[in-house]
């Protein structure tokens, strides 16, 4: 069996195709086979060292991959053995064991069945991307007929965010990527384009002369934005590091997703029957691992990078 290990803390080149046995089954676990996890931004971070100091007990080699797409091995509680299946690996909980190879073993919990019809590709862009946009969700309080601000729409985070809050009866402002506005304004949201932050925030006071009553910020924009929400409104940054302190009784808070397999079958559910996109910028075959996680680097994406398994 094959997987992607990191030797070291680096560039991309850091990463190699290992062959292992594949694993057994643990008692109270099931193998999935992999077919296909998008890489996102945390995997790149840590692949780099930058969130070396929140991982202190991460031994070399490890395995990226928080997104599972594949088919069970072994049965589950309400899924047969050969089921289609997405999760969220929670990596942080058990860091150095990703969903990065061709078998992995995890929680039966943390999945989720995934309809006929859906390609792999574009079921690994699903489980920590999707379920972290409705966790940010939650965060906001936003409700039907409220105005909800997006940083990072054409982000896979801030796309999903974008998708859900318009389901849910809220009006949705979003921050779109250059060039990439027309997506954004298809998902239903009033755009508003990429610039600084003052710029944007003075873009979103004249649709929401008030302010708007929350914000989710999925591009990382951060304090400069607070502006933007009503006195007691909400914030919500894409991690508990980038939470900018309170002003004005905002309640500000940070999202950290982890696995809700209840919430992603939804997802899912929503995929399958095209209420919901999700866009696959290239996919690429474990072997050419570095060369996709260059291509993430380079940036300017729109939609994910995926690995396959196959
Ligand atoms: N806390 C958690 O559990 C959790 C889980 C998943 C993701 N996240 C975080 O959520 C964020 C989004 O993740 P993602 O997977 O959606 O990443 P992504 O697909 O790379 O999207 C990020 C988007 O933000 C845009 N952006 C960056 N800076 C911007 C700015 N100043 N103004 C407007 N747009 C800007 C980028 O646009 P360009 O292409 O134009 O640069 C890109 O479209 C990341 O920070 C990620 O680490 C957190």
């Amino acid at each position: 069996m094959r997987q992607l290990h990191a030797t070291h803390y680096g560039p991309p080149r850091v990463l190699h195709v290992t062959e292992t046995d594949p694993p057994e089954q643990k008692e109270g676990s099931v193998r999935v086979r992999m077919a296909a996890a998008a890489i996102n931004p945390a995997d790149i971070r840590i692949r780099q060292g930058a969130l070396a100091d929140r991982l202190p007990t991460l031994a070399f080699p490890f395995r990226l991959g928080f997104d599972i797409a594949g088919t069970l091995l072994d049965e589950a509680p309400g899924l047969p053995a050969a089921s289609r299946v997405v999760g969220l690996l929670p990596w942080f909980a058990r860091p150095g064991f990703g969903s990065n190879s061709e078998v992995i073993v995890v929680e039966p919990e943390w999945l989720a069945p995934l309809p006929d019809g859906i390609a792999w590709p574009l079921a690994g862009t699903l489980p920590l991307s999707a379920l972290t946009a409705a966790q940010a969700l939650d965060l906001t309080h936003i409700e039907a007929d409220q105005t909800l601000l997006v940083s990072g729409a054409s982000g896979a985070v801030g796309a999903f965010a974008t998708q859900l809050a318009l389901a849910k009866g809220a009006n949705v402002i979003a921050v779109a990527s250059t060039g990439d506005e027309e997506f954004v304004a298809s998902l239903g949201a009033t755009v508003v384009p990429r610039g600084d932050a003052e710029v944007v925030a003075a873009a979103v006071q004249r649709i929401a002369r008030e302010g708007v009553d929350a914000v989710f910020d999925a591009a990382g924009i951060g304090s400069r934005l607070l502006c933007s929400v009503v006195d007691g409104g909400s914030f919500v940054a894409a991690s508990a590091p980038a939470a900018p302190a309170s002003e004005r009784n905002v309640r500000v808070a940070g999202v950290q997703s982890h696995p809700d397999a209840e919430r992603l079958a939804e997802i899912a559910r929503l995929v399958g029957t095209g209420r919901l996109v999700s866009r696959v910028e290239q996919v690429f075959p474990l072997e050419d691992a570095v060369a996709a996680h260059e291509r993430v680097e380079r940036g300017g994406l729109r939609g994910k990078v995926v690995l396959t398994f196959g």
